[in-house]
């Protein structure tokens, strides 16, 4: 069957493979069950594509990632690559991937599922239900932006630096994203900088204040510090919907956050480019929150469930298949539900199972409700 939906994968490294492989299978049974089939492609990213061919990322994957509808991407990463020089550590094939594809938004929703609110690190009332979006503007700021560098000093010793910069359209472009994400679910946004200290961050604060008295009166906004913003994720994280900030400090926060459901293996993101005007296509990867992990690569310990959420959060975001997507997530709640947990997020009671047992799980899940 022919597809008019393009999709590259990409699995990279560590525990990547063997989490991709089990989204392969939910594609599979996909098509067998739904009819929806993909056009995919594979191709190599990180330390992988680094082994195969001296660089983290190929001038024609990247080519490839341009013209996909959508990108699955696994982890990259791993100590045998720790003393390669900077230009070719894997990271710099996921940093390339952002920048050319312009993903300047990165949705890192932090989620808690009912059955695993007692795996947090807080007690379990402050948690139950969470539901924030942390929304990280992932192409500017200091990851990218001139001038950074070493260099030495005439009194022989270096100075190592880098530089934050953002512009009024790169805030306009994040904070309008913002608002609507706001607007589908409790349209509240918490803009976050330390404006208090950095120039960058007067600028952001003040046109993310003029963006919302020109396009945001139906969104409730407020300013945050960014290490108030930490203290607020730990003392009481309910009170957040949105947050919008930019890329340290969203690589920072999110970190955090993901960390307060007490499962890093089961947090998706989406990374988004803008909107064609004339197609309505937009360039997209996902990606689970959770790196390469490479003490437990290959033992088949992983847990699939954020690169399967990852999927579900492609099928929404890049195919608007929401019915599709509700379906996966609702075959997730119900395998945890029943007790089945990979080592990762193991508690007293329950039924510890490799990767391959919790997505063989997922399917009969999924057989189940469909049949
Ligand atoms: C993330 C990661 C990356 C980042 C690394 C792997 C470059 O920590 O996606 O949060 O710093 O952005
Ligand atoms: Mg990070």
């Amino acid at each position: 069957m022919a597809s008019n939906k393009k999709l590259l994968v990409l699995p990279g490294d560590g525990i990547g493979p063997e989490v991709v492989n089990e989204v392969l299978r939910l594609i599979d049974w996909m098509a067998k069950k739904r009819s929806v089939s993909f056009d995919i492609q594979e191709g190599k990213v990180g330390g992988a594509a680094y082994d195969a061919d001296g660089t983290p990322l190929t001038d024609e994957t990247m080519a490839d990632a341009v013209h996909a509808d959508a990108v699955l991407f696994g982890a990259v990463g791993g100590p045998q690559y720790d003393d390669l020089p900077f230009e070719l550590k894997p990271e710099r094939g996921l940093l390339r991937l952002r920048k050319e594809m312009d993903l300047f938004a990165n949705l890192r929703p932090a989620m808690v599922f009912d059955a695993m609110a007692d795996n947090s690190s807080l007690k379990r009332d402050l948690v139950a239900g969470l539901d924030i979006m942390i929304l990280r503007e992932l192409t500017g700021g200091i990851y990218f932006a001139e001038p950074r560098g070493i260099e030495d000093l005439p009194d022989g010793t270096r100075k190592g630096f880098d530089t934050n910069l953002y512009t009024t359209p790169e805030i306009e472009r994040i904070g309008r994203v913002a608002f609507d994400l706001a607007r589908k679910r409790e349209s509240r946004v918490t803009s976050v900088e330390k404006a208090n200290v950095m120039m960058s961050g007067v600028l952001w604060r003040e046109t993310m204040t003029k963006l919302h008295a020109a396009e945001g009166g139906d969104i409730q906004l407020n300013h945050m510090y960014a290490d108030n913003c930490a203290m607020q994720l730990v003392r009481e994280p309910k009170q957040f919907d949105v947050i919008v900030t930019d890329n340290l400090f969203g690589d920072i926060l999110s970190d955090c956050a993901a960390m307060l459901t007490g499962s890093l293996g089961m947090l998706p993101s989406a990374s988004l480019g803008a909107e064609d005007p004339t197609t309505g296509r937009r360039h997209s990867l996902y990606e689970p929150v959770h790196g390469s992990a490479p003490d437990i690569a290959g033992k088949g310990m992983a847990n699939p469930i954020a690169e399967l959420l990852s999927f579900s959060m492609l099928l929404r975001y890049s195919f608007d298949m929401a019915e599709d997507a509700d379906l996966i997530e609702a075959a997730i709640q119900k395998v945890l539900g029943s007790g089945l947990r990979t080592s990762d997020i193991m508690q007293d009671g329950m039924a510890r199972v490799s990767t391959g047992v919790m997505m063989d799980s997922i399917l009969q899940a999924l057989n189940k409700m469909t049949s």
